[in-house]
């Protein structure tokens, strides 16, 4: 049965997913009610994501509020003031780097942000009894650790997670079920796999690779470059969520993947070669610029989610192939060297400057 949406609170929708998902709401479905975004624009979040949706198709239809998951009275607001019967909760500090460094923004934002919102959104739906309502947390496939070669990550596979920022991740998955079994609060979860594709922040490894590739800087590689992600077009993510609210059950765990893994090393080597032709230059020249150097701390060795739950229930499927749109992204980050000069200015520069020295 399909759930009626009409008021979509967005929050982190300035993010890389959350706009992806904003966009994908207007371009590719055809949901006709408002959408909310509301996002405390950290570092990561950028509002230039949005403006084709801000000035054209956004009408009266598309709302930004800037706002922190973590401020009570603020998202309570929210709620009443839009009359929110969905709630996608992309808010998060994502990046699992920055929470060896400094994990204390990620227990904030992930544990405190993800039980404030909950909170926020028991008080609203036991007080309008909204039977529509759905609360859907957008999590990771890193809250179940890492797994062996021939092994996959299922929905209950139990949760290991090795990295304050999956630690944080996982304690907000149990909040959300508790409040489920708890109080009976309408939720799902989706735990996905790496995602890739345009506005990712250049901190994560794909675009982070291309921009110096590009800028013909060192492509640093941790450990022996072995370990396996397994990569997702972030339309592919949307999609899955899609599906998710309008026909997930509520109370349940959805697992979304690629099925597409790779090892580091040979992803940074496909990137070289495939700028390298791009650019119309001998197909090896950028492999000189990749550089070993000291493993991540509790570096997970590989990551492989089983999707088939999401697949047979819902009829997802992955529609993009890696090859395509890999090349896609390459473009886009060619194309948009003025959205990576921007986003990597400010507050994340300082971050860089302090932080990895040894590159
Ligand atoms: P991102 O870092 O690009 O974006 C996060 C957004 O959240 C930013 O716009 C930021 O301003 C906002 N934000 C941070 N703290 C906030 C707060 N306290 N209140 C309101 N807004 C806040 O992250 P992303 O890669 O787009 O990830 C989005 C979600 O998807 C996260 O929950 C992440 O754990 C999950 N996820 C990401 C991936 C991936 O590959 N990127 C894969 C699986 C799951
Ligand atoms: O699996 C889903 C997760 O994917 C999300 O929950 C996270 O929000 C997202 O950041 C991502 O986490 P990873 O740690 O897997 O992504 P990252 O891009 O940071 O790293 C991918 C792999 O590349 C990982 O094995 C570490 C390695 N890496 C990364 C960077 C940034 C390098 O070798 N060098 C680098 O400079």
């Amino acid at each position: 049965m399909e759930r009626r949406l009409a008021n979509i609170l967005v929050t982190g929708g300035a993010g890389f997913i959350g706009s992806n998902f904003i966009h994908y709401l207007f371009k590719s479905t055809d949901f006709k009610g408002k959408i909310i975004n509301a996002d405390k624009l950290t570092y990561a979040g950028n509002l230039d994501n949005l403006i084709k949706i801000e000035k054209t198709l956004g009408g009266n239809r598309y709302f930004f509020e800037k706002a922190d998951i973590c401020d009570f009275e603020k998202m309570k607001d929210i709620f009443q003031k839009y009359n929110i019967d969905t709630v996608v909760n992309f808010a998060a500090e994502s990046h699992v780097d920055r929470s060896i460094f400094g994990p204390r923004d990620f227990m904030q934002t992930n544990i405190m942000g993800t039980f404030n919102l909950l909170e926020v959104a028991r008080e609203y739906w036991q007080e309008k009894d909204k039977d529509d309502f759905l609360f859907h947390h957008i999590s990771t496939d890193e809250v179940y650790g890492s797994t062996e070669e021939g092994e996959y990550f299922y929905e209950n596979t139990a949760y290991q997670p090795n990295s304050p920022y999956s630690a944080s991740k996982a304690s907000s998955d149990h909040l959300v079920r508790a409040y489920f079994k708890t109080y009976g609060l309408p939720v799902t979860i989706s735990n996905c796999s790496n995602n890739y594709g345009p506005y990712q922040f250049p901190e994560k490894l794909i675009p982070l690779m291309i921009m110096n590739i590009l800028e013909e800087k060192p492509l640093p590689v941790y450990g022996d470059g072995k370990n396996i992600r397994d990569w997702l077009y972030v339309e592919d993510h949307c999609s899955a969520i899609w599906q998710i609210l309008n026909h997930g059950k509520t109370g349940e765990t959805y697992n979304i993947g690629g099925e597409n893994e790779w090892e580091n090393i040979r992803l940074v080597n496909v990137l070289c070669e495939e700028i390298s032709c791009i650019k119309g230059e001998d197909r090896d020249c950028y492999k000189k610029l990749i550089n070993y150097i000291k493993d991540r701390p509790g570096h997970d060795r590989r990551y492989a989610i089983n999707c088939s739950k999401i697949k047979k229930q819902l009829g997802w499927s992955q529609k993009y192939s890696f090859q395509e749109d890999l090349n896609k992204t390459i473009n886009w980050y060619i194309d948009n060297r003025k959205w990576v000069e921007r986003v990597r200015t400010g507050e994340y520069k300082q971050w860089v400057d302090k932080n990895y020295k040894d590159r």
